[in-house]
């Protein structure tokens, strides 16, 4: 993992322009502009996208997919939606005569820079730089940014580019290959959108004792917030807490029963986190013989 060094890196190259000026191509291009990038183009499917995108970015020129006439840029982020990435790849080509020297880096997570081949067969270095946060609207996204990491892979000369940007925005990078991108950006996702929905699986849960949504997302904050402070300052064994952790098998079968009276969807998902619980349990120093017991229960 790399350090944080906050502030304009003169390294950088200078012009940047971005095809798919969203959520992410705007929160990167409004950074980008503060560390300060020029702002060349700024790309989207309709006209009014673009033109708002450049509103908060502070800078750019409005283009459109479809007629877009790219300038020189040293840089170009691609953030379109991911299945739309050979659409932009298509508009670098078709401007090939003026941006044949940058570097392209796309911002999917689950995509390689290989979705980038027939720029890199041009001669352009490729690459993929993957915000590792969940963007929800791009003034909010600002101050996120600078607390997380991007993962960056590509050819050596993208991947130096992209780690001078990353920094450039107060940000942090690491590296992995690109055969595994799928499989990290599967991690992000049960991280995210599955920490979500297993959380909305503890409000069903407390709904059905009586408590409004509201009052169940507040009370179970804190445990949730406390938890991950735990996770943090001590890892996942040390981290773990509960039934699984004590070895308490009474407790358990109670909380089987009692879940499999309402909704068998709820208990599948206690049992397989409850099974995934053993092993940091063991690791954490639980009783040897209570844990076999609970594994036995549990594929009861
Ligand atoms: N959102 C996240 O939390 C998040 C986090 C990390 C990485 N990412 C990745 O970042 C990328 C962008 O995600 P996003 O959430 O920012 O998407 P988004 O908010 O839906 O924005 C997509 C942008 O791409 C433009 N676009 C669509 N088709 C295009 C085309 N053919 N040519 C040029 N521009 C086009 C759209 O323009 P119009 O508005 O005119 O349609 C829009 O400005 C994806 O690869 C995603 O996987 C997302």
């Amino acid at each position: 993992m790399r350090k944080r060094s906050r502030g304009r890196n003169e390294l950088h190259p200078s012009r940047f322009s971005i095809i798919g000026a969203g959520r992410v191509g705007q929160t990167l291009g409004r950074l980008a502009r503060e560390a300060g990038y020029e702002i060349g183009d700024v790309v989207c499917r309709s006209e009014r996208s673009a033109r708002s995108a450049v509103r908060f970015i502070g800078a750019g020129r409005p283009q459109t997919s479809e007629s877009a006439r790219l300038s020189q840029a040293d840089f170009i982020l691609i953030s379109t939606p991911d299945d739309k990435i050979p659409d932009a790849v298509s508009i670098v080509e078709r401007n090939i005569a003026e941006v044949g020297r940058a570097v392209v880096l796309h911002t999917s997570g689950a995509l390689s820079s290989a979705v980038l081949g027939p720029l890199a067969g041009l001669g352009l270095s490729a690459g993929s730089c993957h915000p590792l946060q969940a963007f929800a609207d791009p003034a909010r996204s600002l101050a996120l940014v600078s607390d997380c990491y991007f993962c960056i892979e590509g050819d050596p000369k993208a991947v130096t580019v992209a780690r001078r940007f990353v920094r450039s925005i107060g940000a942090r990078s690491f590296e992995i290959s690109a055969d595994m991108k799928n499989l990290y950006h599967a991690a992000a996702v049960m991280a995210s959108g599955g920490l979500v929905a297993l959380l909305s699986t503890s409000l069903d849960m407390l709904s059905h004792c009586g408590l409004s949504e509201a009052e169940a997302i507040k009370v179970l904050l804190p445990l949730v917030e406390g938890t991950i402070a735990n996770l943090r300052a001590v890892g996942p064994a040390r981290a773990l807490s509960g039934p699984v952790r004590r070895g308490d098998l009474g407790t358990v079968e109670k909380n089987l029963r009692a879940i499999a009276s309402v909704n068998a969807d709820w208990l599948r998902v206690y049992r397989l986190l409850a099974e995934r619980s053993l092993p940091l349990a063991e690791r954490a120093g639980a009783d040897k013989e209570s844990l076999a017991e609970l594994r036995r229960i549990l594929n009861e």
